[in-house]
Protein backbone atom coordinates (compact mmCIF):
# COMPACT_ATOMS: atom_id res chain seq x y z
CA UNK A 1 0.00 0.00 0.00
CA UNK A 2 1.80 3.15 -0.86
CA UNK A 3 1.79 5.22 2.58
CA UNK A 4 -0.62 8.57 1.49
CA UNK A 5 2.35 10.88 0.75
CA UNK A 6 2.04 14.46 3.16
CA UNK A 7 0.76 12.13 5.93
CA UNK A 8 4.64 11.70 7.65
CA UNK A 9 4.79 14.79 10.11
CA UNK A 10 8.73 14.20 8.85
CA UNK A 11 10.53 17.66 7.73
CA UNK A 12 7.68 19.80 6.90
CA UNK A 13 9.53 22.53 5.27
CA UNK A 14 11.34 20.69 2.88
CA UNK A 15 8.19 18.60 1.90
CA UNK A 16 6.35 22.62 1.54
CA UNK A 17 9.12 23.49 -0.63
CA UNK A 18 8.98 20.46 -2.80
CA UNK A 19 5.26 20.41 -3.20
CA UNK A 20 5.34 24.24 -4.47
CA UNK A 21 7.51 22.46 -7.53
CA UNK A 22 4.44 20.49 -9.35
CA UNK A 23 6.32 17.15 -9.02
CA UNK A 24 4.00 14.04 -7.48
CA UNK A 25 2.92 13.17 -3.73
CA UNK A 26 5.07 10.30 -4.08
CA UNK A 27 8.45 11.82 -4.81
CA UNK A 28 7.57 14.70 -2.40
CA UNK A 29 6.95 11.63 -0.30
CA UNK A 30 10.06 9.78 -1.52
CA UNK A 31 12.72 12.66 -1.01
CA UNK A 32 11.08 13.40 2.45
CA UNK A 33 11.70 9.99 3.51
CA UNK A 34 15.23 10.72 1.85
CA UNK A 35 15.52 13.35 4.21
CA UNK A 36 14.63 11.85 7.41
CA UNK A 37 16.70 8.89 6.62
CA UNK A 38 19.67 11.07 6.93
CA UNK A 39 19.47 11.82 10.78
CA UNK A 40 20.37 8.23 10.90
CA UNK A 41 23.06 7.92 8.42
CA UNK A 42 24.74 11.35 10.24
CA UNK A 43 24.13 9.43 13.74
CA UNK A 44 26.39 6.33 12.16
CA UNK A 45 28.84 8.49 11.17
CA UNK A 46 28.89 10.62 14.15
CA UNK A 47 29.27 7.45 16.19
CA UNK A 48 29.52 4.62 14.68
CA UNK A 49 32.41 1.84 13.98
CA UNK A 50 35.23 3.17 12.10
CA UNK A 51 36.30 -0.19 11.05
CA UNK A 52 36.24 -2.44 7.80
CA UNK A 53 33.21 -4.77 7.20
CA UNK A 54 35.57 -7.43 5.99
CA UNK A 55 33.55 -7.18 2.58
CA UNK A 56 34.36 -5.44 -0.67
CA UNK A 57 32.14 -3.77 -3.45
CA UNK A 58 31.43 -3.93 -7.24
CA UNK A 59 34.60 -1.81 -7.52
CA UNK A 60 36.96 -3.80 -5.33
CA UNK A 61 36.78 -1.40 -2.77
CA UNK A 62 37.12 -2.57 0.52
CA UNK A 63 34.03 -1.74 2.39
CA UNK A 64 33.90 0.54 5.78
CA UNK A 65 31.25 -0.52 8.08
CA UNK A 66 29.89 2.55 7.55
CA UNK A 67 29.04 2.06 4.40
CA UNK A 68 27.21 -1.03 4.66
CA UNK A 69 25.47 0.60 7.50
CA UNK A 70 24.65 4.18 5.54
CA UNK A 71 23.36 1.63 2.61
CA UNK A 72 21.42 -0.26 5.07
CA UNK A 73 19.80 3.08 6.60
CA UNK A 74 19.12 4.43 2.97
CA UNK A 75 17.75 0.98 1.26
CA UNK A 76 14.88 -0.26 3.96
CA UNK A 77 14.05 3.31 4.11
CA UNK A 78 13.36 3.78 0.49
CA UNK A 79 11.44 0.00 0.42
CA UNK A 80 9.10 0.81 3.11
CA UNK A 81 8.70 4.28 1.56
CA UNK A 82 5.98 2.14 -0.84
CA UNK A 83 6.91 4.41 -3.75
CA UNK A 84 10.35 2.64 -5.31
CA UNK A 85 10.25 0.05 -7.82
CA UNK A 86 14.31 -0.37 -8.12
CA UNK A 87 17.20 0.64 -6.27
CA UNK A 88 21.12 0.72 -6.82
CA UNK A 89 23.82 1.54 -4.66
CA UNK A 90 27.51 1.80 -4.74
CA UNK A 91 27.72 -0.82 -2.21
CA UNK A 92 25.07 -3.03 -4.06
CA UNK A 93 26.53 -5.22 -6.61
CA UNK A 94 23.25 -5.84 -8.38
CA UNK A 95 20.01 -4.12 -8.34
CA UNK A 96 17.38 -4.81 -5.60
CA UNK A 97 14.24 -5.05 -7.17
CA UNK A 98 11.10 -3.61 -4.72
CA UNK A 99 7.87 -3.88 -7.11
CA UNK A 100 7.28 -4.40 -10.23
CA UNK A 101 4.44 -2.45 -11.74
CA UNK A 102 5.92 0.74 -12.83
CA UNK A 103 2.99 3.17 -12.15
CA UNK A 104 3.68 5.96 -10.13
CA UNK A 105 7.20 5.04 -8.82
CA UNK A 106 10.56 6.05 -8.92
CA UNK A 107 13.72 4.50 -9.31
CA UNK A 108 16.94 5.44 -7.09
CA UNK A 109 20.84 5.54 -7.56
CA UNK A 110 22.71 6.53 -4.71
CA UNK A 111 26.15 6.30 -3.37
CA UNK A 112 25.33 6.12 0.89
CA UNK A 113 28.36 7.45 2.03
CA UNK A 114 30.68 9.37 -0.38
CA UNK A 115 33.87 9.79 0.74
CA UNK A 116 33.93 7.02 3.89
CA UNK A 117 37.83 6.87 4.29
CA UNK A 118 37.81 10.64 5.21
CA UNK A 119 35.20 9.93 8.27
CA UNK A 120 38.20 8.28 10.39
CA UNK A 121 39.78 12.21 9.87
CA UNK A 122 36.99 14.26 10.50
CA UNK A 123 36.68 15.47 7.23
CA UNK A 124 33.17 16.38 5.37
CA UNK A 125 31.30 13.43 3.52
CA UNK A 126 27.80 13.12 2.16
CA UNK A 127 25.19 11.35 0.56
CA UNK A 128 24.43 11.70 -3.13
CA UNK A 129 21.13 10.37 -4.80
CA UNK A 130 19.65 10.27 -8.32
CA UNK A 131 16.09 9.48 -9.11
CA UNK A 132 14.21 8.37 -12.08
CA UNK A 133 10.73 8.37 -12.58
CA UNK A 134 9.78 4.14 -13.64
CA UNK A 135 11.69 1.00 -13.15
CA UNK A 136 14.47 1.45 -15.42
CA UNK A 137 18.04 3.19 -14.30
CA UNK A 138 20.27 2.31 -17.37
CA UNK A 139 18.88 5.69 -18.54
CA UNK A 140 20.42 9.00 -19.31
CA UNK A 141 21.50 10.84 -16.57
CA UNK A 142 19.45 14.15 -18.34
CA UNK A 143 16.28 11.64 -17.46
CA UNK A 144 16.64 12.15 -13.95
CA UNK A 145 13.35 13.51 -11.90
CA UNK A 146 15.13 15.01 -9.09
CA UNK A 147 18.90 14.50 -7.42
CA UNK A 148 19.87 15.41 -4.30
CA UNK A 149 22.65 15.16 -2.21
CA UNK A 150 23.42 15.80 1.70
CA UNK A 151 26.75 16.88 2.94
CA UNK A 152 27.83 16.27 6.64
CA UNK A 153 30.01 19.10 7.20
CA UNK A 154 30.03 21.15 10.28
CA UNK A 155 26.39 22.02 9.13
CA UNK A 156 24.49 19.19 7.83
CA UNK A 157 22.92 20.49 3.94
CA UNK A 158 20.49 19.08 1.97
CA UNK A 159 20.67 20.25 -1.84
CA UNK A 160 18.10 18.72 -4.03
CA UNK A 161 16.62 20.16 -7.89
CA UNK A 162 13.64 18.70 -9.48
CA UNK A 163 14.73 20.32 -12.38
CA UNK A 164 13.39 23.91 -11.43
CA UNK A 165 16.01 25.87 -9.47
CA UNK A 166 18.81 24.58 -7.01
CA UNK A 167 17.35 24.96 -3.94
CA UNK A 168 19.46 24.00 -0.40
CA UNK A 169 18.48 23.51 3.36
CA UNK A 170 20.17 22.99 6.12
CA UNK A 171 19.63 21.22 9.25
CA UNK A 172 18.38 22.70 12.51
CA UNK A 173 18.86 21.77 15.80
CA UNK A 174 15.86 19.78 15.78
CA UNK A 175 17.21 17.74 12.88
CA UNK A 176 14.75 19.50 10.85
CA UNK A 177 15.82 20.70 7.23
CA UNK A 178 15.17 24.72 7.11
CA UNK A 179 15.46 26.45 3.41
CA UNK A 180 18.56 28.29 3.38
CA UNK A 181 19.23 29.17 -0.03
CA UNK A 182 17.04 29.03 -3.29
CA UNK A 183 17.66 29.49 -7.29
CA UNK A 184 21.53 28.78 -6.29
CA UNK A 185 23.65 30.31 -9.66
CA UNK A 186 27.25 29.79 -11.06
CA UNK A 187 29.20 32.22 -12.40
CA UNK A 188 30.47 31.54 -16.45
CA UNK A 189 34.43 31.77 -15.05
CA UNK A 190 36.08 29.97 -11.97
CA UNK A 191 38.66 31.03 -9.42
CA UNK A 192 39.23 27.52 -7.57
CA UNK A 193 40.08 24.14 -8.87
CA UNK A 194 39.74 20.77 -7.59
CA UNK A 195 42.09 18.31 -9.14
CA UNK A 196 41.43 14.28 -8.79
CA UNK A 197 43.61 11.46 -8.89
CA UNK A 198 47.54 11.00 -9.22
CA UNK A 199 49.12 14.08 -11.08
CA UNK A 200 51.67 11.83 -11.91
CA UNK A 201 49.40 9.96 -13.84
CA UNK A 202 47.70 12.66 -15.55
CA UNK A 203 47.35 12.93 -19.36
CA UNK A 204 49.44 15.90 -20.85
CA UNK A 205 46.20 18.20 -21.95
CA UNK A 206 44.96 18.00 -18.21
CA UNK A 207 48.53 18.89 -17.25
CA UNK A 208 48.07 21.87 -19.98
CA UNK A 209 44.85 23.04 -18.52
CA UNK A 210 45.65 22.91 -14.47
CA UNK A 211 48.27 25.30 -16.15
CA UNK A 212 46.10 27.23 -18.11
CA UNK A 213 43.92 27.84 -14.66
CA UNK A 214 46.85 28.40 -12.56
CA UNK A 215 47.75 30.72 -15.11
CA UNK A 216 44.45 32.76 -14.78
CA UNK A 217 45.24 32.87 -10.79
CA UNK A 218 42.78 29.60 -9.89
CA UNK A 219 43.26 28.55 -6.54
CA UNK A 220 43.46 24.63 -5.71
CA UNK A 221 40.45 23.40 -3.18
CA UNK A 222 40.81 19.63 -2.97
CA UNK A 223 39.25 17.61 0.05
CA UNK A 224 39.02 14.15 -1.43
CA UNK A 225 35.32 14.45 -0.90
CA UNK A 226 33.14 14.48 -3.54
CA UNK A 227 30.54 15.77 -1.95
CA UNK A 228 32.21 19.11 -0.09
CA UNK A 229 34.35 19.60 -3.02
CA UNK A 230 31.46 20.08 -5.54
CA UNK A 231 29.73 21.96 -2.96
CA UNK A 232 32.31 24.48 -2.68
CA UNK A 233 32.53 24.89 -6.54
CA UNK A 234 28.57 25.41 -6.51
CA UNK A 235 28.08 27.29 -3.49
CA UNK A 236 30.92 29.82 -4.23
CA UNK A 237 29.71 29.44 -7.83
CA UNK A 238 33.53 29.88 -9.18
CA UNK A 239 34.88 26.66 -9.68
CA UNK A 240 35.86 23.36 -11.64
CA UNK A 241 36.12 19.57 -10.04
CA UNK A 242 37.95 17.38 -12.58
CA UNK A 243 38.63 13.52 -12.14
CA UNK A 244 39.96 12.93 -15.56
CA UNK A 245 41.30 9.98 -17.60
CA UNK A 246 44.32 8.42 -15.75
CA UNK A 247 47.54 6.78 -17.32
CA UNK A 248 45.86 3.21 -16.00
CA UNK A 249 42.59 4.50 -15.59
CA UNK A 250 41.22 5.80 -19.21
CA UNK A 251 37.85 5.97 -17.84
CA UNK A 252 38.96 8.09 -14.39
CA UNK A 253 37.13 6.97 -11.01
CA UNK A 254 33.96 8.32 -10.40
CA UNK A 255 30.55 6.43 -11.30
CA UNK A 256 28.17 7.57 -13.65
CA UNK A 257 24.97 6.34 -11.97
CA UNK A 258 25.56 7.57 -8.00
CA UNK A 259 28.24 10.14 -8.49
CA UNK A 260 28.01 11.92 -12.07
CA UNK A 261 24.74 11.97 -12.81
CA UNK A 262 23.25 13.36 -9.62
CA UNK A 263 26.02 16.41 -9.47
CA UNK A 264 26.17 16.79 -13.52
CA UNK A 265 22.03 17.47 -12.90
CA UNK A 266 22.07 19.72 -9.69
CA UNK A 267 25.14 22.26 -11.15
CA UNK A 268 23.43 21.85 -14.94
CA UNK A 269 20.32 23.35 -13.26
CA UNK A 270 22.18 25.63 -11.17
CA UNK A 271 23.93 27.43 -14.56
CA UNK A 272 26.94 25.41 -14.65
CA UNK A 273 27.93 22.42 -16.98
CA UNK A 274 30.04 18.73 -16.99
CA UNK A 275 31.54 16.75 -19.21
CA UNK A 276 33.70 13.43 -19.93
CA UNK A 277 36.04 15.20 -22.19
CA UNK A 278 33.87 14.55 -25.09
CA UNK A 279 30.17 14.58 -24.35
CA UNK A 280 27.94 15.66 -21.81
CA UNK A 281 27.69 13.74 -18.80
CA UNK A 282 23.80 13.93 -18.70
CA UNK A 283 23.63 12.24 -22.35
CA UNK A 284 25.92 9.27 -21.67
CA UNK A 285 23.51 5.94 -21.81
CA UNK A 286 24.88 3.82 -18.80
CA UNK A 287 25.60 0.15 -20.24
CA UNK A 288 25.85 -0.95 -16.53
CA UNK A 289 25.64 -0.19 -12.98
CA UNK A 290 29.53 0.08 -12.36
CA UNK A 291 30.48 2.47 -15.28
CA UNK A 292 32.90 5.11 -14.64
CA UNK A 293 33.26 8.35 -16.78
CA UNK A 294 36.12 10.87 -16.86
CA UNK A 295 34.51 14.09 -15.72
CA UNK A 296 34.93 17.71 -15.70
CA UNK A 297 32.29 19.67 -13.73
CA UNK A 298 31.53 23.64 -12.64
CA UNK A 299 31.47 26.82 -14.43
CA UNK A 300 30.69 26.74 -18.26
CA UNK A 301 33.97 28.60 -19.48
CA UNK A 302 36.13 26.24 -17.57
CA UNK A 303 34.37 23.36 -18.29
CA UNK A 304 34.42 24.38 -22.47
CA UNK A 305 37.78 25.43 -21.93
CA UNK A 306 39.03 21.41 -20.68
CA UNK A 307 37.61 19.82 -23.39
CA UNK A 308 39.51 22.05 -25.16
CA UNK A 309 42.67 21.14 -23.87
CA UNK A 310 41.73 17.28 -23.67
CA UNK A 311 41.45 17.08 -27.16
CA UNK A 312 44.49 19.26 -27.91
CA UNK A 313 42.46 21.72 -29.32
CA UNK A 314 43.99 24.84 -27.33
P1 LIG B 1 33.45 6.80 -2.23
O1 LIG B 1 33.94 7.12 -0.85
O2 LIG B 1 31.96 6.87 -2.36
O3 LIG B 1 34.02 5.50 -2.74
O4 LIG B 1 33.95 7.95 -3.21
C1 LIG B 1 35.23 8.44 -3.10
C2 LIG B 1 35.54 9.27 -4.30
C3 LIG B 1 35.05 10.71 -4.21
O5 LIG B 1 34.50 11.04 -2.96
C4 LIG B 1 36.29 11.55 -4.42
O6 LIG B 1 36.06 12.56 -5.36
C5 LIG B 1 37.29 10.55 -4.94
O7 LIG B 1 36.92 9.29 -4.44
C6 LIG B 1 38.67 10.87 -4.46
O8 LIG B 1 39.52 9.96 -5.11
P2 LIG B 1 41.11 10.08 -4.84
O9 LIG B 1 41.29 9.67 -3.42
O10 LIG B 1 41.71 9.14 -5.84
O11 LIG B 1 41.50 11.52 -5.08
MN1 LIG C 1 33.37 3.68 -2.09
MN1 LIG D 1 31.41 8.13 -3.92
MN1 LIG E 1 30.50 5.75 -1.35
Amino acid sequence: MIKEAGTSKFQIELRRHLRAQNISDNLVHLMCEIAEASKYVINAVRTGDLGVAGTSNLYGEEQLALDVLSDRILRKRLIHSGVVCNIASEEMDTIYECQADADGLYSVAYDPLDGSSLVDVNLAVGTIVSIYSGCDLLQPGRNQVAAMYILYGPRVSLVYTVGDGVHEFTMNNLMEFTLTRENVRMQPDGEIYAPGGLRKKYHPGDEKFIQYLEGKGCKLRYSGGFVPDINQVLMKGKGLFMYPALNGSPNGKLRVLFELNPMAFIIEHAGGSATDGKQNILDIVPESLDQRAPVYIGCSSDVKKAMEFVNGGA
